[in-house]
């Protein structure tokens, strides 16, 4: 099934540059690197549209991101990493009856896809699983992040698994939960004072403690995270009338998720010219972005018209929020994030702290177990529903993107009223990203 391959190259967005070994920013002007598109006169022949029919299980390729290897970018076989991450349940959320409305029918309801049943409990699985194996194919044997959360313990996860050594650079003030995990998947963990800018620039700048391997710069993070648009568009695609409209609403700091999907029917829209698909996948889907009201850099930005968030919005004080996930970031992509949101006919929809808080008791009710963050996507959607941005009877997909199983405490106190930054920790407080 896997092509004989060669591993697809970086160009910078910016001057064109290609690096000519890893790389995790333009080394000559310093900007973000892509891969070639399928079909530009640099990139590869549009991509096979279908995945292989499901069949008897073959591991690895059915069970993980790797079913979907004609779409992503070209990695050699024997460099691929997989813990089985991906295909992920949907399902519809249950007892949709809001303000005494009739319960939605069968379809037109709000769907959970649960992104946070992966090996290391997040959706950023797809993206480390990826960039390993990308990197794994270029020799490098070491590998640093800065992150407090998710994605340094999923690359810590993907690295013990290839056997690469792992550093993480923390804020001071990190859970010890998160700390522990990240120890017992053997990463070294550097701890800085102060917040996370302070770990951002001392990853940067520790050359001595192997590459750079930036879930918000590296394109390879993107391009596996772009296996959730290629699941949706064939899952979905059976819940939607003809001419259907259909939504996706994605908690967004950085915006990886938006971008995923921007990026995975960008994508679809390239193979379908060159390919018969076996089966149609559903059309794009209406991109939401989720930030909190109190920390909402993408939300000012469009609704000041602004091509991507300015410095002076970046820099501007934040509230605390629970959803510690999508606080205080700084976009890399925030151009491209705001040109998919517009592009889509969606755009940012902002939460309360109680309107996350009644999110995630409504899903632990239903047994879904999952961190605040994540339920900032019910959140959103219920809200897009209430103002009539999302109209009745139009599917909606929420995706849950973190587990709960990491800091029930957190949760515990969240739902007995307290809220982050009045007194106890919990949230990231302003300049307290976390991704
Ligand atoms: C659970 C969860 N959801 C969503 C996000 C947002 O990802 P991004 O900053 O790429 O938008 C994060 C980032 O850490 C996260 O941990």
């Amino acid at each position: 099934m896997s092509r004989a391959m060669e591993l697809a190259p970086l160009r910078c967005e910016r001057c064109g540059e290609r690096p000519g070994g890893p790389a995790w920013r333009c080394p000559r002007c310093g900007g973000p690197l892509e891969f070639d598109e399928p079909g530009s006169p640099a990139g590869p022949a549009a991509p096979r549209l279908a995945p292989p029919p499901p069949g008897r299980f073959r591991w690895p390729w059915e069970a993980s991101i790797w079913r979907w290897e004609p779409l992503l970018p070209e990695v050699p076989a024997e460099a691929r990493v997989t813990l089985g991450e991906g295909a992920t349940p949907l399902v519809p959320l249950a007892g949709e009856a809001e303000g005494g409305e009739a319960p939605e029918a069968e379809g037109g309801g709000i769907w959970l896809k649960l992104d946070f049943l992966q090996p290391s409990g997040s959706f950023k699985d797809r993206g480390a699983a990826f960039l390993v194996s990308y990197l794994k194919a270029q020799g490098v044997r070491e590998v640093r992040d800065d992150s407090s959360g998710n994605a340094g313990v999923a690359l810590a996860a993907y690295a013990a698994r290839a056997g690469m050594r792992c550093h993480v650079f923390v804020p001071s003030a990190s859970s010890e939960g998160k700390l522990a995990q990240l120890r017992l998947l053997g990463a070294t963990v550097h701890r800085l004072d102060g917040g996370r800018d302070a770990a951002r620039a001392a990853a940067q700048a520790e050359e001595a403690a192997g590459f750079y391997a930036s879930h918000n710069w590296h394109p390879a993070f993107l391009a596996g995270l772009t296996t959730l648009g290629y699941e949706l568009a064939e899952e979905v695609a059976s819940l939607l009338a003809p001419g259907q409209r259909w939504h996706a609403v994605l908690p967004a700091g950085h915006g990886s998720l938006v971008l995923a999907l921007g990026r995975a029917w960008r994508r679809l829209g390239r193979g379908r010219a060159a390919a018969a698909p076996a089966a149609a996948p559903a059309p794009a889907p209406v991109l939401w972005a989720v930030q909190a009201e109190g920390d909402a850099p993408l939300a000012r930005a469009l609704e000041e018209g602004l091509p991507e968030p300015t410095e002076e919005i970046l820099a501007a004080p934040r509230r605390p929020t629970a959803a510690e996930g999508i606080a205080g970031a700084r976009p890399v992509r925030g151009r491209e994030v705001l040109e998919h949101l517009r592009r889509s006919g969606g755009g940012v929809v902002t939460v309360t702290e109680e309107e996350l808080a009644a999110a995630l008791l409504r899903l632990l009710g239903q047994g879904l177990l999952v961190e605040p963050t994540a339920a900032a996507a019910l959140a959103g959607a219920l809200r897009l529903r209430r103002e009539g941005r999302v109209a009745a009877g139009e599917p909606v997909v929420a995706v849950l993107t973190g587990s709960g199983l990491k800091a029930p405490a957190a949760l515990e106190r969240l739902l007995a009223g307290d809220r982050p930054g009045e007194g106890r920790p919990g949230g990231a407080g302003p300049g307290g990203e976390r991704t």
